[in-house]
């Protein structure tokens, strides 16, 4: 008899995305992302309006993800959902939607931590690309809004958080000085854009001395804003004569700081293989000192497709995929968390 196929939809809601993906045995069938415009205006996401946004889009998101995979609900073998961390209004949407739905087809949930999402986004394969599968033991530098860590992956469901930031994220600090700059939100795209136009080397701002191989970022971000402050001193349209000199040095700042400890980790480590995850990782100037990396210390490199960089459900998907096969169900009334370690 033909084997049957393990069909996993996943679900994330965790903040300001609502995505639905569906994977046939670790293959991705679809992955759909309604995203939130509605924050633009206020300069970062407000909990309220997101968790209500979550609600009108997750039934097209879920019901377009089935139809571009040709899937129908009773196909489904589990439903996979972000329980946390992220946005508690956000997660109970996604939460609720999927134990309804998972009791309403008597099929598994299978609950999903959206940082063990992030380093796995890694292992989704797509129908006729090859893939590049990081071995394990690997180090993935998990970099976002909310995190900047880096994470000793001994296995699927087996990773450890050697370093992290004791403050600001490194998506963080860059939005906020692109708000102190007047400059739209989320920055991180924006920044990215303006720095490819400037000099990097043209400012320089605060790095932390910090033990380990932990992160900060806050007083880059207060640096920046003291500078900013005296030199708009001088001349009240500093910002738009230099925003790209300032881009670029900002960028090449964060990037220095991430780079120095995971250098660090990698040599003391002895591990070659090395990943980039999260919604930083789109950016240039980090992708271009992985690629120097790589060919200076010989590492290996696993960097994202762009549309796996932010949260995106295929992420979540495979993450079921690879607890679906161990049977490693959660209860329905497993309760979503705003905050949880990797
Ligand atoms: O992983 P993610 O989508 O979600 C959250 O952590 O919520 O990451 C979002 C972060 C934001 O701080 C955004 O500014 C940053 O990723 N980001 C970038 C770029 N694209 C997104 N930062 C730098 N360069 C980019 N190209």
């Amino acid at each position: 008899m033909e084997k049957k196929p393990v069909i996993i939809l996943g679900i994330e809601s965790s903040c300001d995305d609502t995505s639905a993906a569906v994977l046939r045995d670790g293959v991705l069938l679809s992955n759909v992302t309604a995203s939130q415009a509605v924050h633009e205006a206020y300069g970062g996401v407000v909990p309220e309006l997101a968790s209500r946004a979550h609600q009108q889009n997750i039934v097209p998101v879920v019901d377009q993800a089935l139809k571009r995979a040709g899937v129908s609900k009773e196909e489904l073998s589990a439903i996979a959902f972000t329980r946390g961390p992220g946005l508690m209004g956000s997660l109970l949407v996604g939460v609720s939607f999927a134990k309804g739905l998972a009791a309403s087809l008597g099929i598994p949930m299978i609950d999903v931590n959206h940082l063990q999402g992030h380093v796995l986004a890694h292992f989704i394969r797509e129908e006729g690309t090859p893939s590049d599968l990081p071995p394990f033991p690997f180090l993935c530098l998990l970099v976002s809004g909310g995190n900047s860590q880096i994470v000793l992956v001994k296995a699927y469901n087996d990773m450890q958080i050697i370093g992290q930031t004791i403050d600001d994220a490194a998506g963080e600090a860059i939005d906020k000085c692109s708000k102190v700059m007047g400059l739209g939100y989320p920055g991180g795209p924006i920044i990215d854009r303006l720095a490819r136009q400037g000099n990097p080397e043209a400012y320089e701002f605060a790095k932390p001395a910090i033990e380990g191989y932990n992160y900060s970022f806050s007083g880059l971000k207060t640096s920046f804003l003291y500078n900013l402050r005296d030199w708009l001193k001088d001349d009240p349209d500093f910002i738009e004569h230099h925003k790209c000199d300032l881009a670029a040095s900002l960028e090449k700042t964060i990037v220095d700081i991430l780079m120095n400890k995971l250098r660090r980790a990698a040599r003391d480590l002895k591990i070659r293989h090395v990943a980039v995850a999260g919604g930083v990782s789109a950016n240039t100037g980090l992708r271009e000192a992985f690629r120097e990396h790589a060919s200076r210390y010989g590492w290996k490199i696993y960097i994202p497709k762009f549309s796996y960089t932010t949260d995106n459900a295929a992420m979540i998907a495979i993450v079921g995929h690879f607890k679906y096969l161990d049977k490693d169900f959660c209860p329905m009334e497993a309760p979503a968390y705003s905050r949880v370690a990797i």
